[in-house]
């Protein structure tokens, strides 16, 4: 039997991916992953959080990727290259992969297999067109392209396509720019504060979507300490709490619970 019918027939193991994945194959970063370098000239605000959420959300692509747990960030790591990156039967080496096999989705296959090397998005909001096989002219255009018809997510609303460009965009080349400011990867970035203006405005249905994000991002960040894993418990116990007042229409009790929250991060 062949690598990818192994994919195709994996019995589903609810909360392990790899076990969709044949054998041999690896979608994490192992070690040293590499740095987030983001531009200094950089807004962190709301929607440059929003989009570094959902670069490293498996939700934002299709079922396949739900279930083996792949966001944007499994292939180019911080913005950069996942080279331990090997899913056996569309990878001839690490860092490479066929993004248009049929595996990712029915009705969009070349036919052949070509894996190609997984590109840095480091600098790409200066290096258009965008693509080697379907070319684009801009990053909204290949994201989405890249979403719906790579790996057959949902269809993006704008604001998430925005957003996403947004993040993409503020990805420094250490090459080209000395004095970029780099973020610190992993278990200390905090997106609580997208959930203000939803409790604020009532939104209820927005208020799923991110603490769903949110409790599911936790869940993938591997380098937590003790100390780290305790709080992150509480926390998502909170958000927990939050979505439940909300619900019940009981606002003022979520923004409570959730000031609680901020103040004690
Ligand atoms: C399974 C691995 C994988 C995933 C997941 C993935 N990509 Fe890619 N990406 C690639 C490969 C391989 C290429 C090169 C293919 C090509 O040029 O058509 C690429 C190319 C790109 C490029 C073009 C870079 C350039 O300079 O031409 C952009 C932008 C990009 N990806 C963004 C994204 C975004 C945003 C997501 C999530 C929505 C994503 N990718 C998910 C593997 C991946």
């Amino acid at each position: 039997m062949s690598a990818l019918a192994v994919i195709g027939t994996s019995p589903a193991v609810a909360g392990n991916e790899q076990n969709w994945l044949p054998p041999g194959s690896s979608t994490e970063i192992l070690r040293n992953p590499p740095l987030e370098l983001i531009r200094s000239d950089t807004i962190r605000d709301e929607k440059w959080l929003y989009g570094r959420l959902l670069f490293r959300s498996p939700s934002l692509l299709g079922e396949k990727a739900v279930r083996i747990g792949l966001s944007c960030n499994s292939c180019h790591s911080n913005g950069h290259v996942n080279t331990d990156f090997f899913i056996n039967g569309l990878s001839d080496r690490p860092g490479r992969v066929d993004v248009t096999h049929r595996f990712w989705q029915a009705g969009f296959d070349d036919a052949i297999s070509n894996p190609m090397d997984i590109p840095s998005l480091r600098g790409s909001r200066d290096t258009a067109p965008y693509g080697t096989v379907n070319i684009f002219p801009t990053l909204h255009a290949f994201t989405r392209h890249v979403i719906v018809t790579e790996f057959a997510g949902p269809v993006p609303d704008s604001e998430k396509l925005e957003s996403l460009v947004t993040y993409l965009s503020s990805l420094d080349n250490k090459e080209l720019n000395n004095d970029q400011s780099v973020v610190k990867a992993g278990a200390d970035m905090s997106y609580l504060s997208l959930l203000r203006s939803p409790l604020e405005e009532r939104d209820n249905t927005k208020l799923r979507e991110l603490t769903d994000l949110i409790r599911s991002d936790f869940g993938r960040r591997a380098d937590m300490t003790n100390t780290r894993i305790e709080a992150t418990r509480r926390t998502v116990k909170g958000l927990k709490e939050i979505t439940e007042k909300a619900a019940l229409k009981e606002y003022p009790a979520a923004i409570t619970i959730y000031q609680k929250l901020m103040s004690d991060q």
